[in-house]
């Protein structure tokens, strides 16, 4: 990893964004350590970071939770280095007014060319589900990741989706039009066997690196498996089939069955599946190895290292696992966020800068002896 410059966030602004107030912060360039009790607002810091990136709230919040109470918009600047050139970016969101996003002072040409400007890997808590749960979450988080690699995916994704929607409402009609059905599955067929084959294509790059991961990171000697299971072959041909196939079927049901909307990256662990089989423990390191892959192969792919973002991730690996895990991040050279109530548990000694949060306020704590 060591060829690829880091993305590094080297200034932050934030106004009316949560409980941060009028925020100024100046992270060091490696590890930042952001302490705290409880609601403090830790979560809150990263999440600002987080939303220049992604442009939504990793809590799933609606815009006008993120802003606060006290104020009718919010607004986070930062200022980027690594990559091509520096940026300088600003997102400004209201209660009643769109979302205005401002790369070098100017308008990007589209949102999907703003997810290339800044990469970031996220780990929280809430992503277990990634392990646990169904397979949406999977699916969101291979899209995420192919839409900060790709600007294209992330249109045909929309194409798809709005063809999907379009399609469910006319089989829901008393009197199915099976011209207009037709059409869709056109669209369908199209963008899904794109949508399809970059996701197979990402699991054959992303697969092997999480199962390394998992083994030599995490120290976890059950063999893990991480492959695609489309529900149907990522192929125009082999989609229109099952679309026309699978209409009597839709029909009766109200919606579409077949098409990568039901792809999923399937996770066994000594050949069962991972979700119904493994331990909370093991749920937890497949996820922070999905996300140390992540971390890896969009490095690889952009040519940068990401920002990676860690909300209270000490908590969650014992002290070997924890150990293992920031030596791996420190030779991957890369800029880290992580919030923790015990900064003494971080076990990182070099390139470490501690900020203190309490009621809002990020301080620079005093360097640790
Ligand atoms: N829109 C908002 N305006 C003002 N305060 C908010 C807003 N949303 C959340 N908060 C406050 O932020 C705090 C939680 O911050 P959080 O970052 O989640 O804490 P932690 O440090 O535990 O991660 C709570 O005190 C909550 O009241
Ligand atoms: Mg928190």
């Amino acid at each position: 990893m060591s060829s690829e410059s880091p993305s590094r966030l080297t200034a932050l602004q934030a106004r009316g964004f949560r409980n941060l107030g009028s925020l100024r912060f100046g992270p060091g360039s490696h590890f930042n350590v952001i302490h705290g009790d409880n609601g403090a607002g830790k979560s809150n810091l990263l999440e600002a970071i987080h939303y220049l990136g992604a442009l939504r709230s990793f809590r799933g919040a609606k815009t006008d939770d993120l802003i606060s109470l006290d104020s009718e918009s919010a607004s986070i600047e930062a200022e980027l280095s690594g990559g091509a050139a520096p940026h300088k970016l600003r997102v400004e969101i209201g209660k009643s007014q769109r979302r205005r996003l401002q790369l070098d002072g100017k308008r990007p040409r589209s949102t999907s060319a703003w997810y290339q400007t800044v990469p970031m890997v996220l780990f929280h808590p809430g992503d277990l589900v990634l392990a646990s749960g169904s397979s949406d979450k999977r699916r969101a988080f291979l899209d995420r990741m192919l839409e900060q690699m790709d600007p294209v995916y992330g249109s045909t994704l929309a194409s798809y989706e709005k063809a999907l929607r379009s399609r469910n409402r006319l089989l829901k009609e008393e009197h199915v039009d099976r011209r207009s059905i037709g059409a869709y599955d056109v669209i369908l067929s199209k963008a899904g066997a794109v949508v399809g084959r970059a996701r197979q294509r990402l699991i054959e790059d992303l697969g092997p690196r999480v199962e390394r991961a998992f083994t030599d990171v995490f120290a976890d000697d059950t063999p893990l498996a991480v492959r695609y299971l489309p529900r149907v072959e990522p192929s125009e041909e082999a989609i229109a089939a099952a679309l026309a196939r699978s209409f009597e079927k839709d029909r009766a049901r109200g919606f579409t069955t077949a098409g990568p909307h039901g792809d999923d990256l399937e996770l066994r662990l000594h050949d069962v599946g991972a979700r119904h089989h493994g331990s909370q423990g093991q749920h937890r390191t497949i996820v922070l190895a999905l996300k140390t892959a992540e971390l890896d192969l969009l490095a690889d792919r952009t040519g940068r290292v990401p920002i990676l973002l860690l909300d209270d991730v000490s908590s969650e690996l014992d002290r070997t696992r924890n150990r293992r895990f920031f030596e791996m991040l420190s030779h991957a050279g890369g800029q880290v966020f992580l919030t923790t109530t015990h900064p003494e548990f971080i076990l990182l000694e070099n390139d470490r800068v501690d900020f203190h949060v309490d009621a809002g306020r990020v301080t620079r704590s005093p360097v640790r002896s």
